[in-house]
């Protein structure tokens, strides 16, 4: 039974960001404040990952790769992250992930693979696919199932790799007896797609994101430039970003005696933003240069998760009899 082998007191949580650009609204109230909510109460043990074994994908140039790892550990910390009661690490500081990659990979069909949708979506746009993106999911089950995981809060768009990592925990779990525990996703339904400037999902791929640690003149400047439908009397795409920071409740009676008023509502949209984030921009930028304080913080994170990574990944060594 996982349970006389898991050795977290606590049920854990686990999840993950690559480091592939600046952390956006979308990133913020699609998947970090939930988990920075969920470490604040204190009933998980909470490893919160820097997946830059994931961004070699997409990143692949040494400074770059440097510089936005520091950024996005930063950004994390800024969100309300404390790295002393939370683990905070790099994934490629545990090399037990890319080993157990290699175990996964050896039960895992090519057919199987090949639904995934990120592979889809890049095959269908006829880009050329690594090995590394089509194998993607093998290492973000490694990632999970290493730690015992039970719970992953992420955005509607991780859904399928997370049942990708509960398939190959229960086929590992067959083959080789029970090893792995079976994670589960935790998607808040009315923020798990939050849409960008233009409608659609944002997406830094997309560019329609405004940044969470943008300036007040940046964000002035991307909400002047969110889509407006010219028909309703509400602008759609301004509401929508506007229901994340505010109630409906509360913003009823803005709504309502602005009718068609567009450019009063976006601005109202830009005192909001700038005030939900602001105490956090400023965590940002004054820890963001403080590379001695970020490799600190990385460092003691790396040597907790190494430890935990380490005992299962001894624990799948004695299950496929290679110990
Ligand atoms: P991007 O699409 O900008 O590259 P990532 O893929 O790096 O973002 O996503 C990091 C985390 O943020 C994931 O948990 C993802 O589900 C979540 N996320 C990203 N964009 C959104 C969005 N528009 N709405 C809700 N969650 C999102
Ligand atoms: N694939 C995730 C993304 O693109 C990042 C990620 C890597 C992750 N490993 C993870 C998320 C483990 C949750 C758990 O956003």
């Amino acid at each position: 039974m996982w349970y006389r082998t898991c050795m977290h007191k606590k049920p854990v949580l686990l999840s993950g960001i690559k480091p592939t650009g600046d952390l956006h609204i979308g990133n913020y109230f699609g998947a970090v404040r939930q988990f920075v909510e969920m470490a604040h109460q204190e009933q998980y043990d909470v490893f919160i990952m820097i997946a830059d074994y994931h961004a070699l994908n997409f990143i692949q140039n040494k400074e770059e790769m440097r510089r936005l790892t520091h950024e996005l550990t930063a950004g994390y910390i800024a969100s309300g992250l404390d790295p002393k009661k939370v683990t905070l690490f790099k994934q490629s500081d545990v090399p037990a992930h890319t080993e157990l990659t290699w175990v996964f990979d050896t039960i895992t069909t090519m057919p199987y693979l090949e639904r995934a949708h990120a592979y889809k979506d890049a095959e269908a746009k006829g880009k050329e696919i690594t090995a590394g993106t089509f194998n993607y999911p093998m290492l973000m089950a490694a990632d999970i199932l290493l730690y015992d995981t039970t719970v992953v809060p992420v955005g509607q768009d991780q859904k399928q790799h997370i049942e990708y990592a509960r398939d190959t925990a229960e086929k590992f779990n067959r083959i080789f007896g029970e090893t792995f525990r079976l994670p589960k996703e935790y998607i808040t339904e009315s923020v798990a797609t939050v849409p960008g400037i233009d409608g659609q999902k944002m997406s830094k791929s997309y560019g329609n994101t405004i940044r969470m640690f943008a300036s007040r003149e940046e964000i002035a400047e991307r909400v002047m430039a969110i889509v407006t439908d010219s028909s309703g009397d509400v602008p759609t795409n301004v509401y929508a970003i506007h229901k994340l920071l505010k109630s409906e409740a509360e913003l009823a009676p803005l709504y309502e005696a602005n009718r068609g008023r567009y450019k009063v509502l976006k601005e109202a949209l830009i005192d909001d933003l700038d005030a939900y984030f602001s105490s956090m921009r400023a965590r940002y930028e004054k820890l963001v240069t403080d590379e001695r304080k970020i490799e600190a913080i990385l460092a003691h994170g790396a040597k907790r998760a190494r430890a935990a990574a380490e005992r299962k990944m001894s624990e799948v060594r004695n299950a496929i009899g290679v110990r």
